[in-house]
């Protein structure tokens, strides 16, 4: 009894966090850096790297919907992505 509610303690305060603890605190740069090195690790694997500038803000907004799942990203990789590829852009 005892060791089946410590499992299910464990799951309830583990699994939604999980993934956001690292981002919270981080600045803006730091967070484009992050999306830098998932969008490089997470997006060649099936073509080569897109150019990040080759696309309008609104083109990334609908390219993002379709690749995140194919790469399998969470909402906030999807949005870490995102923000540093039009980040790219503006340059
Ligand atoms: C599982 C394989 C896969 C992964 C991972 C993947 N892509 Fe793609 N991507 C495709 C395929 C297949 C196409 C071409 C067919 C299509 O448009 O669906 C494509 C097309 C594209 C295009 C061209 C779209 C256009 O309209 O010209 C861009 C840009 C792109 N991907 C960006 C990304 C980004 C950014 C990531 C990482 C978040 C990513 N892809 C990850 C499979 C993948």
């Amino acid at each position: 009894m005892v060791a089946a509610s410590g499992i299910t303690l464990f799951l309830i305060s583990c699994t939604p966090k999980a993934t956001t603890v690292t981002t919270v605190n981080a600045t803006t740069s730091e967070k484009l850096a992050q999306g830098k090195t998932i969008f490089e690790n997470s997006c060649k694997r099936c073509h080569d790297l897109p150019n990040p500038s080759d696309h309008s803000a609104q083109d990334w907004v609908g390219i993002m919907n379709a690749m995140a799942p194919k790469a399998k990203l969470n909402d906030e990789q999807h949005q870490l992505v995102y923000d540093f590829v039009v980040s790219v852009k503006k340059q």
